[in-house]
């Protein structure tokens, strides 16, 4: 079987892991800043403060930009369900805009009707790794998270790598993604309170220079280990090999799938270049999807259906009264999204495999 996805690791990952082992500091130990610091550097932020997940990075930054009970955060309904969850365990609310049917970001028009009074914060998502419109988001004078959790490597028109914008942005270190160790997250902010806070946040509310039996703030424990630390500065050194994977296996696909009735993710433009994670195609209307992976599978390529639209799942639902039709362009890409397997190592055979399965299936 063709998986979906599948991390490098090597001899590098688990010769630091051992060394944490072997030092038994295994937590709050000097891994932690250093895996910060190398992440800063990385992105072009400022501070970077090393969470427990993508999850827990978004919930920091949102608390970091004082999202609070009653607000609403403007952000989008095609992303993975985090991005609005987050927003609810603030007792905020997520009112989403449709996307774009090109890039399938945000739609800076949709967003800016969405905005009303009570507006905290705008909270795009860099999906499948493509650069959302900052710019356009910037220009309200909101405050801004962004959900980087897919687009480690992406870079914005005029250079500035995805992240390095100033506003809190949050990265994931889940298995799937571009830089992983195991479960984890990165914040990235240019401000240096907002790392203060976020220190705290993730330790229980206790500031560095308190002793422990003293906490001055609500916190969280969203504390990274050292071990989880260690993994990623291994794999931050072999970041570029695993883009450049990444974007050499798109290339075959793009080739391998070129005459087929598909829409393929889109091609940079404007000088934005996308942080490969994912890559999904969306298949014809009218055709059974759920038929389609279950052929698939016979043919031995996993594949999954990628992304469900947020506002239509049940909670969702329920909570808000959310309907089909609401964000059309949205639901058209949800209900016909199909992730391929990807990963740095997938060879030009086994895409070539993917291509003719995926043929066959759809004849
Ligand atoms: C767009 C997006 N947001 C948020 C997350 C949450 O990250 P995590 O699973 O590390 O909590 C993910 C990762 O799956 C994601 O893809």
């Amino acid at each position: 079987m063709i998986p979906l996805a599948r991390p490098v690791i090597g001899e590098p990952e688990e010769r630091a892991v051992l060394e944490v082992l072997r030092s038994r500091q295994l937590s709050l130990g000097p891994r932690l800043p250093a895996f910060e610091e190398a992440f800063a550097a990385r992105v072009g932020a400022r501070h970077a403060s090393a969470v427990s997940s993508g999850t827990t990075a978004l919930h920091l930054g949102l608390r970091a930009v004082g999202v609070s009970e009653g607000d609403e955060v403007v952000s989008s309904p095609f992303s993975f369900v985090a991005s609005a969850n987050v927003i609810l365990y603030e007792r905020a609310k997520p009112v989403f805009a449709d996307i774009d049917p090109v890039t399938l970001n945000l739609d800076p028009e949709a967003a800016a009707a969405a905005i009303t009074g009570r507006t905290s914060a705008l909270l795009p998502v860099h999906i499948f790794g493509y650069p959302a419109d900052l710019p356009a988001f910037e220009a309200h004078g909101l405050p801004i998270v962004e959900d980087a959790c897919e687009a480690l490597g992406a870079v914005h028109a005029g250079g500035t790598p995805v992240g390095g914008r100033g506003h809190p942005a949050a990265f994931a270190f889940y298995a799937n993604k571009q830089l992983t160790t195991g479960e984890g997250g990165m914040l990235v902010m240019g401000s240096a309170e907002h790392k203060v806070g976020v220190d705290s946040e993730r330790n229980q509310g206790r500031a560095p220079d308190m002793d422990w039996l003293d906490h001055d703030r609500l916190g969280f424990n969203y504390r990274l280990d050292d071990i989880a630390c260690a993994l990623g500065l291994a794999q931050l050194e072999r970041l570029d090999a695993m883009l450049a994977g990444r974007a050499r296996a798109a290339g075959w696909y793009r080739e391998a799938l070129a005459g087929m009735d598909l829409q393929l993710p889109c091609a940079d433009t404007g000088g934005n270049v996308r942080g490969w994670f994912v890559f999904v195609v969306q298949l014809p209307r009218g055709v059974d999807r759920d038929a389609t992976v279950v052929a698939l599978r016979e043919r031995g390529v996993q594949s999954k259906p990628y992304l469900p639209a947020i506002h239509l799942m049940s909670f969702y639902r329920e909570r808000f009264g959310h309907r089909p039709g609401e964000f059309p362009v949205c639901e058209d890409v949800a209900e016909r999204s199909l992730a391929l397997p990807f990963f740095p190592e997938i060879t030009e055979a086994q895409v070539a495999e993917v291509a003719e399965a995926l043929q066959s299936a759809l004849k």
